[in-house]
């Protein structure tokens, strides 16, 4: 509101003077108000816009695997994409719409409106205490992190990382780009309209072989499995749970446990690993009177799969929600029937357009299920319990939130 009001009170001036003087008067608003609410557009012609997409995006680690897949999704939605990556730029990327940067003082200090950070927890710290110092000097821009949020042998880190967040305003989520895909957002719709609902039983399999020695993708280094790929479960779980028990915190309320047990992986580049891996695992979660049932399988042969079912009673009728995420075979249906989704829908365009949408239209009764560093931090903390409960003789649980907070991972290199 208050934005608004300073925004009406801007134009007023504007209209004021002449046309080349108003840039000059702009530029110190900029600052006031995130990214692009206010532009110029013509000479004095200005307009408030609700932008369905960010002006630019910088990738950090925009030539590793994840980082490409966000460069080519901006240069298909035509949003100029700016690139920092020591590393050899791939074939195939256009320099007329991705702005390879050199260094990193020039990179994080860019007029962008979205940052990727790309990289691997190692990495990231640098990277983020810049755009801190950015914020508190009071720019505005979005920041999309990666999973995990902390390397599997670093707890500690989540909360130094919620510390920085919370200390310099940076709004940031957390690429779980399941959840920013229209499909979610429906299941999510069909979870709220019910005045009773509860869920009894999810079923959750991602696999694919990231062994064969053929895929050039299989060489990247992976973390156990439970972080890799298994979290990704967990956030779509919170999501579903969150909107059937009044909020984030609500899927604690009844404890939690796990169970499970896990394989080893058998990397294409065994030099590269300084300690063996998980690739595989199976086990289960209860939240209370949900049981959530997972299968997480990076092995080789594994089909790929990125498959999930449940069950549950809305207003005293049982009803079943099936979808399968796979780009070229995504479908999501209620109840047996179809809703409609493309099947080939690209994810990451999605995670673009609908975590702008959230940063540039925060809705604070819906806080709790952004992709926060504090969701992020329990999907970490949740699959730390579930390598736990392989490697450190048997089932976890907890018996509440704070007891949740407090649990201390077990995971080792040795
Ligand atoms: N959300 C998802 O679905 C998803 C999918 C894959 C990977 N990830 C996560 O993304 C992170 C990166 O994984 P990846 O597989 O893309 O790794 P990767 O090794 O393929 O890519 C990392 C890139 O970062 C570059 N780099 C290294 N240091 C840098 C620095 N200081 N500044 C800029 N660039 C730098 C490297 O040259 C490389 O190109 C990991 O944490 C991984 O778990 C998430």
């Amino acid at each position: 509101m208050q934005r608004d009001f300073n925004a009406i009170a801007l134009i007023a001036l504007l209209e004021t003077v002449r046309a080349d003087a108003q840039a000059a008067i702009l530029r110190p608003f900029e600052k006031q108000f995130p990214c692009s609410a206010i532009r110029l557009n013509g000479p004095g012609l200005l307009l408030m816009e609700d932008d369905p997409l960010p002006r630019s995006l910088a990738v950090a680690g925009g030539w590793g695997y994840i980082g490409r897949h966000f460069v080519d999704a901006a240069v298909a939605l035509r949003i100029p994409v700016y690139v920092r990556d020591p590393g050899p730029i791939p074939t195939g990327i256009d320099q007329d719409r991705v702005r390879v940067i050199g260094t990193d003082e020039e990179f994080y200090g860019l007029p962008a409106d979205f940052y990727h950070i790309g990289l691997h927890p190692r990495d990231r710290g640098a990277a983020l205490g810049r755009l801190a110092d950015r914020l508190l000097q009071g720019d505005h821009f979005m920041v999309l992190n990666e999973k995990p949020m902390a390397a599997p042998e670093s707890p500690g880190e989540c909360m130094e990382l919620r510390r920085l967040v919370e200390r310099a305003g940076m709004c940031m989520l957390f690429d779980f780009p399941e959840l920013f895909d229209p499909m979610t957002l429906r299941v999510r719709a069909f979870l709220r309209s019910f005045n009773e609902v509860r869920i009894d039983e999810m079923r959750m399999t991602r696999s694919k072989d990231r062994e064969d020695p053929a895929n050039p993708r299989n060489y990247k280094i992976m973390v156990p499995i439970q972080h890799q790929e298994t979290v990704h479960c967990l956030a779509w779980v919170f999501t579903c749970l969150a909107e059937t028990r009044g909020g984030l915190d609500g899927v604690w309320d009844q404890g939690v446990s796990v169970e499970g047990v896990s394989a080893p992986y058998h990397p294409p580049n065994p030099q590269a690993y300084p300690h063996p891996v998980d690739g595989r695992f199976e086990g289960s979660v209860r939240f209370g009177n949900s049981v959530v049932r997972l299968l997480t399988d990076f092995t080789a042969k594994a089909p790929r799969s990125k498959r999930r079912t449940v069950h549950g009673v809305g207003d005293g009728n049982p009803f079943v929600i099936e979808a399968e995420y796979l780009e070229g075979h995504k479908f999501l249906a209620i109840d047996g029937k179809d809703i409609g989704f493309a099947q080939d829908a690209n994810v990451y365009q999605a995670v673009i357009r609908q975590g702008w949408q959230w940063y540039r239209h925060p809705n604070l009764a819906e806080a709790s299920l952004y992709l926060t560093p504090s969701f992020a931090h329990r999907s970490y903390l949740l699959s730390a319990m579930l390598w736990d409960a392989c490697h450190l003789g048997g089932p976890r649980s907890v018996d509440s939130l704070e007891a949740f907070w407090n649990y201390t991972p077990g995971f080792t290199t040795s």
